[in-house]
C-alpha cells in the first residue's frame, strides 16, 4: 500500500509551511527511499515561474531548512520528481490546464497549505475541471476556523466535495515520535496502564513552552491567540492521548473514537468559574538568554492596543469515570525562558511519612515525558543515600531513573513530525489525524473560555520575555498546594 505511486499536489507550494517544512519532510522521504520511484510532487502557487526556476527554489529551501548538506544522490532522485504548476487557486477556470498535469489513473493526494478560507475555491476549482475521484486524498493544515462555526462552515465547504475518509486533518503534534510514545508507555507496560487513574495520579501537567516570540507573523497570531494556536489543537490533542481509555485496536476510528470521549468530557469553563481556572498572559520586553526582546506589542507590524494572550495556564477537569478529581494543568506561551514540551503525571503521595528525618513530607513520584527537546522518559524516586552509619533511620533522596531517546536509539534519526504525516498520508491511514467530530469538540469547549474572557474584558496579564508567564500562573497551583515542575 505504502508504495503505490502517487501524484502528490502542494498547493500553496511557496508559502510558510510548504518551504520550511513539507518541502525538506519529502525530501527527507525520499532519501529513505519510502517514496514510490513514479510519484510525483506537484508544486501549485500563483507566480507564472518556470519548471527550472521552481526546481531551484526547492533546492533553496531545502538547503535552507534541513538541517544537514544536501545529498546529490537523493536530490537527483528527487528532483526528478518536481513538478510545478502556475494556478490561480480562486479562479476556477484556472484549474483547466492544471488537469493535464496530474495523471487521473492515479490517487491523487492534494496537501492544501494554503489558508483554510480558500479551502473551499480550491475545491470548487478541482470539481469544475473534474479532476475529483473518491480515490483522492486532502491533507488540511490548521487553523480549521477560529471557533465552532467557523470551523463548520470550512469542513463543510470541503465535505461538499469529499468524503470524511478522505480528509486528513493534520495536528502536527499527532506526528511526533515523543507524543506517539505515549501511546506505547501507556498500553505497553503494566505498571502504568494500571496506575493510570483517579486512584493513583494526583494531578497532571502540560507545559508547551516556546522562546521564540511572533517571527513576522503578528497579523496571523494577533487574530489567533495562543488558545487557537496551540490550546485547541496540539495541547488538547496531548491531553486525550493521556487520558483516552485503551482503544480496541490501533486503528483510526478506534483512537479516534476514544479521543473524541476525552474531549467531551472537558468539564466547560463559563464566566462563572473563568477566573479561577485561567490565566492569560501577554509578554512585555525581556531577556531570552541574555539577548534583549521586544514586547508583544512593539513587534513588527503590531497594532498596540492588542489584547490577545501570548500564554495561557488553565486547570483542567474531566468529568469522567476515570479522571474524577484529577485536573490537568496547562501551560502553554511565548517568550518564554526556552523551548520545552513536557508532559508530567504526578502521582499520589504516600499514605504515612516513615521518613520524616529526610523529609517533612515525602515528595510524589513523578513520570516526565520529555516531548522536545531532548526527548525522553524519567520517573522520579524516592533512593535510600548509601552509608554505613545511622541505625533507626535512613537518609533519602530524590533521583532519576532516566531513558533519553538519543542514547537508547543512538541509531535512529528522530523525524520530523511532518515526515511521519506526510508518509501516513500517502499510505492512507487516517489515526493520526483530527476527524470533525474532534474538531468541533474542542472548539466548543474552547469556545466557552473565549466567551467568558471577551464577557469579563479583561486585559492580559503582563509578563517579562523570558520568564514563566503571570504570577497568576504560579497562584493557579499554588492555591491547591501544588507548583509547576522545574524544567531543567
Ligand atoms: C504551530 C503554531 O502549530 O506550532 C506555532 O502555529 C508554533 O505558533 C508551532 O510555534 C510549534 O511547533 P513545534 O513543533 O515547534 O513545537
Amino acid at each position: 500500500h505504502s508504495f503505490e505511486p502517487c501524484d502528490f499536489v502542494l498547493f500553496g507550494t511557496k508559502g510558510d509551511l510548504a518551504r520550511r517544512k513539507l518541502l525538506p519532510s519529502l525530501y527527507q522521504l525520499e532519501k529513505a527511499d519510502l517514496i514510490h520511484a513514479d510519484t510525483r510532487i506537484i508544486g501549485v502557487a500563483r507566480q507564472d515561474i518556470s519548471q527550472e526556476e521552481y526546481v531551484a527554489l526547492v533546492k533553496e529551501n531545502i538547503e535552507k531548512f534541513s538541517k544537514e548538506d544536501l545529498c546529490s544522490e537523493t536530490w537527483t532522485r528527487f528532483s526528478a520528481k518536481l513538478d510545478y504548476a502556475c494556478v490561480d487557486m480562486k479562479n476556477v477556470d484556472s484549474y483547466k490546464t492544471f488537469k493535464t498535469r496530474v495523471d487521473a489513473k492515479r490517487t491523487m493526494v492534494c496537501y492544501f497549505a494554503t489558508p483554510p478560507s480558500i479551502f473551499g475555491d480550491i475545491c470548487r476549482g478541482l470539481k469544475s475541471a473534474k479532476i475529483i475521484d473518491k480515490s483522492m486524498r486532502v491533507v488540511l493544515e490548521k487553523p480549521i476556523g477560529h471557533d465552532l462555526e467557523s470551523s463548520k462552515v470550512i469542513n463543510d465547504q470541503v465535505a461538499e466535495f469529499f468524503e470524511e475518509r478522505q480528509i486528513y486533518r493534520i495536528d502536527h503534534y499527532l506526528g511526533k515520535e515523543t507524543v506517539l510514545n505515549l501511546i506505547a508507555l501507556r498500553f505497553a507496560n503494566s505498571i502504568f496502564a494500571t496506575n493510570w487513574d483517579h486512584n493513583c495520579i494526583d494531578h497532571v501537567q502540560i507545559s508547551v513552552a516556546e522562546s521564540v516570540g511572533i517571527e513576522g507573523r503578528w497579523g496571523y497570531f494577533d487574530e489567533a491567540g495562543q488558545m487557537r494556536d496551540m490550546v485547541q489543537n496540539h495541547l488538547l490533542q496531548i491531553l486525550t492521548l493521556i487520558a483516552m481509555e485503551p482503544p480496541a485496536t490501533l486503528d483510526a476510528t478506534n483512537i479516534r473514537n476514544e479521543k473524541l470521549k476525552v474531549l467531551k468530557a472537558l468539564r466547560p469553563i463559563d464566566a462563572s468559574n473563568v477566573r479561577q481556572n485561567t490565566v492569560r498572559g501577554q509578554y512585555v520586553e525581556g531577556f531570552i538568554k541574555g539577548e534583549e526582546v521586544p514586547g508583544y506589542l512593539d513587534e513588527p507590524d503590531a497594532n498596540q492596543e492588542s489584547t490577545t494572550e501570548t500564554f495561557i495556564a488553565l486547570k483542567v477537569e474531566l468529568d469522567n469515570w476515570r479522571w474524577a478529581g484529577v485536573p490537568f494543568y496547562l501551560r502553554t506561551g511565548k517568550r518564554l525562558p526556552n523551548k520545552t514540551s513536557e508532559v508530567n503525571i504526578f502521582f499520589k503521595r504516600q499514605p504515612h511519612n516513615l521518613f520524616k528525618d529526610s523529609f517533612t513530607q515525602l515528595p510524589p513520584n513523578k513520570l516526565t515525558i520529555r516531548l522536545q527537546p531532548d526527548e525522553g522518559v524519567e520517573v522520579t524516586v524516592m533512593n535510600k543515600v548509601p552509608s554505613l552509619t545511622g541505625t533507626g533511620h535512613m537518609d533519602l533522596q530524590k533521583s532519576k531513573l532516566n531513558l533519553s531517546f538519543s542514547e537508547t536509539f543512538k541509531d535512529e534519526r528522530i523525524a520530523d513530525a511532518y515526515e511521519k504525516l506526510l508518509l501516513e498520508v500517502m499510505m492512507g491511514n487516517q489515526s493520526l489525524f483530527v476527524r470533525r467530530d474532534e474538531v468541533e469538540a474542542a472548539w466548543t469547549w474552547v469556545d466557552g473560555i473565549l466567551a467568558a474572557w471577551e464577557q469579563s474584558n479583561e486585559a492580559p496579564e503582563p509578563y517579562q520575555a523570558g520568564t514563566w508567564g503571570p504570577v497568576s500562573s504560579i497562584a493557579l497551583l499554588a492555591r491547591e498546594d501544588r507548583a509547576w515542575f522545574e524544567s531543567r
